[in-house]
């Protein structure tokens, strides 16, 4: 029914898209039909931006150029880095300071305004895609005091991310860890995010302005800054010597929500949160760290034997991402940076994709304000 109201447009269908499938009654996520599970252990986040921007999976030397050509862009003007001092300098969080200086990249960026077809677009997205990691692992480096490390375009887009952040080239375990992530997040539907991106293209913006309405919106604790509130919990957890689950009943009493359950589509255990569940138990069990496994675990147990995960709100991605990170040394407030760092590759291609047949999108409202209020001039009133 056309003036039927739908809180949140849940269950709205605005677009038709190739990119991803997420079937949350059974916990199930494919990006063009490939299961994430496949892709996860055995794509590189790389393949599967190729596959998400080119429409389907590379042969070998089609995947060594366009790795290449990405690698090629990873490198940001002085400007840009100086910028990131200064936001560093007053204290400015990530995420905010990803979104100003993602903002500032489209001052240097060859197509300029020639952004109107979709190949521009694509170049553009492949331009930020390769210097958002720059920009975050500069903004982390001066934060901490050290000089911003340059790319290596030998490195894979994992692996140099890790790189630049640290100083050290990561062992294999690492990248191949923090690239499964990339590859989890990478897309996801129309979530706010993502559906951010598209509103913005939808009027023919560029895409940096897609993609810096994107990182706002994922900044947010309902959408990406979930992974952050779920490690500051086990921190939290750890601090207190309080038992995982009394931390969780005392925030059930005080109304609280638990972070790194629910989720708007999935009623089910998230796939991407049993992926991670593996991967963090892998790790935990070779370093002989189970913390926050032991914690998580304890957590899920108690909510399903509540029957809370029964109802619906089950573990979600941000659940398990955090604890993942952590075991990579990476600082909890760059958590939500990184996830914005691989979903960049989503809001590029539903961008693009959208844009192929574009219809600008324009909801409405119920009005429920006054009618026919009598205007009073305001020295009168
Ligand atoms: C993700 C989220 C915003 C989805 O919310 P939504 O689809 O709008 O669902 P609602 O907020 O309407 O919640 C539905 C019910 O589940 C409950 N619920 C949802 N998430 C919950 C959580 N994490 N802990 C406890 N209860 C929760 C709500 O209290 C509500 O209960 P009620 O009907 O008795 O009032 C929500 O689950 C949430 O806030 N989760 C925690 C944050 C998080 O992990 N976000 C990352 C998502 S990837």
């Amino acid at each position: 029914m056309a003036d039927e109201l739908k809180r949140g447009l849940e269950g709205v269908l605005v677009a038709e898209s190739d990119l991803s499938y997420v079937d949350g009654e059974v916990g199930k996520l494919v990006y063009r039909g490939y299961d994430i599970e496949d892709l996860a252990r055995g794509a590189s986040y790389e393949e599967v931006l190729y596959l998400l921007w080119h429409g389907s999976l590379p042969s070998a030397a089609e995947l060594d150029s366009f790795a290449a050509d990405l690698a090629a862009e990873r490198e940001v003007a002085d400007d840009v880095i100086e910028t990131v001092r200064a936001l560093a300098d007053a204290g400015e969080r990530p995420m905010a300071a990803l979104r100003t200086a993602t903002s500032m990249l489209s001052a240097y960026d060859p197509d300029g305004e020639s952004d109107d077809d979709g190949e521009a677009t694509l170049r553009q997205g492949r331009r930020i895609t390769a210097k958002i990691p720059t920009v975050l692992a500069a903004f982390e480096r001066v934060r901490q005091g050290e000089e911003p490390v340059a790319p290596d375009p030998d490195l894979s887009h994992a692996g140099n991310f890790l790189y630049m952040l640290t100083g050290t080239e990561p062992d294999a375990v690492s990248e191949e860890t923090f690239d499964m992530a990339l590859t989890l997040h990478a897309d996801h539907g129309l979530n706010a995010s993502t559906f951010t991106a598209m509103v913005i293209g939808s009027t023919m913006a560029d895409v940096y302005s897609g993609v810096t309405g994107g990182i706002g919106a994922l900044s947010g604790p309902l959408h990406g800054g979930a992974n952050q509130d779920v490690m500051e919990v086990l921190h939290e957890i750890d601090a207190s010597a309080k038992d995982p689950v009394e931390w969780v009943k005392d925030r059930q009493d005080d109304g609280g929500r638990i972070p790194g359950f629910g989720h708007r589509v999935y009623k089910v255990k998230d796939p991407r949160a049993k992926i991670l569940e593996e991967k963090l138990r892998d790790l935990s069990e070779s370093s002989g760290d189970t913390k926050w496994l032991d914690y998580t675990t304890a957590i899920e147990e108690y909510l399903t034997d509540q029957g809370l995960v029964e109802k619906g709100i089950a573990p979600n991605v941000d659940f398990y991402s955090g604890s993942v990170y952590d075991s990579l040394g990476i600082p909890v407030d760059m958590y939500t940076p990184i996830f914005a760092m691989s979903r960049v590759g989503g809001w590029i291609a539903h961008v693009a994709e959208y844009q192929e047949d574009n219809r600008l999108i324009r909801p409405r409202a119920r009005y429920t304000g006054p009618e026919d209020a009598e205007f009073v001039p305001v020295d009168e009133r």
